[in-house]
């Protein structure tokens, strides 16, 4: 079956993130000139999903508000004759259908997408987590769709990190079946150094069947009290065939402040208009 669902978590209370994420939620920090949380739908639109389902938290109506209509500012364009800009306002709010669900409580990733599990019903969806920007000129989630319409599976997008990173993410373990593509034996979050298994994170992308809901919901919490998606999949994975997609594409850890700058600097090289001025700027600067 198509996939044209995905689920964007984004209750988290953005502690990393703080001060910037006390009152502005943190997929509303822009890279360049977008809030974060756009690049991910774009993602998604671009890969053909048809609804999105973000689950939102308190303190997160900017959220509903940017990917509304905003008669107010087109009306503004439009009297100014600004077109571009209107009908680039306008298409944030028509380029895919977008959906909201409160998590009651910050129970954890896992938690949080247990709160999609009316919406999606019985079909294999996308997940998107925001603290993963991915550049690609082919969408990493049409990637793992690809990768789900031949092993007819759940997916999970993971990529090689440095050997010291790690344990920030969760950690795969099992073996190749083709180049890039692993048979999920099992999975630890956030391992400690002598857990680790192999040199791959799971990163913020996946595609799951239906079958993760009832993993879930027996979930106890695990790492930080909180539920986690890494241990339903691996539970996930002694049930039903479980592979894991290594995607092509420049990640940015976006959960880091290091990641963030990244992203706005690179971004801002790939636009037209920056590029020059900014490389400039860069190398006048970094000579000091
Ligand atoms: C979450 C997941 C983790 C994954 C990471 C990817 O962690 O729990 O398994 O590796 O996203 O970004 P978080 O960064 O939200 O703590």
């Amino acid at each position: 079956m198509k996939i044209t669902k995905a689920v964007i978590p984004a209750a988290g209370l953005g502690t990393r993130f703080l001060p910037a994420s006390k009152a502005v939620p943190k997929e509303m920090l822009t890279i360049v000139d977008k809030p974060t949380l756009q690049y991910i739908v774009e993602e998604a639109a671009a890969s053909g999903i048809e609804d999105i389902l973000i689950i939102i938290g308190r303190n997160k109506e900017t959220i509903e508000n940017h990917f509304d209509r905003s008669p107010e500012v087109e009306w503004a364009l439009e009297k100014k004759g600004h077109l571009e800009e209107l009908e680039e306002i306008r298409r944030i709010s028509t380029m895919v259908n977008i959906h909201y669900i409160r998590q009651p409580e910050p129970l954890g990733l896992g938690h949080a997408i247990l709160c999609a599990k009316t919406f999606i019903g019985q079909e294999a969806f996308a997940v998107l987590l925001g603290d993963d920007v991915i550049y690609s000129p082919d969408p990493c989630t049409s990637q793992l769709i690809r990768a789900y319409e031949k092993y007819n599976s759940s997916i999970i997008g993971v990529q090689r990190v440095a050997k010291e990173d790690l344990v920030k993410y969760g950690n795969l373990k099992g073996d190749a079946v083709e180049d890039g593509v692993y048979r999920v034996e099992a999975l630890v979050e956030k391992p400690q150094p002598q857990e680790i298994y192999s040199e791959l994170a799971v990163l913020g992308r996946h595609i799951l069947t239906p079958g993760i809901f009832k993993t879930l919901e027996e979930t106890s919490p695990g790492r930080d009290g909180e539920i986690q998606l890494t241990d339903a999949l691996s539970a996930l994975a002694q049930i039903e065939e479980i592979y894991a997609f290594e995607f092509q594409g420049r990640r940015y850890d976006l959960g880091s402040k290091q990641g963030f700058l990244e992203a706005n600097i690179e971004y801002a090289l790939r636009d037209e208009e920056l590029r020059e001025s900014l490389r400039e700027y860069l190398r006048k600067t970094l000579t000091y």
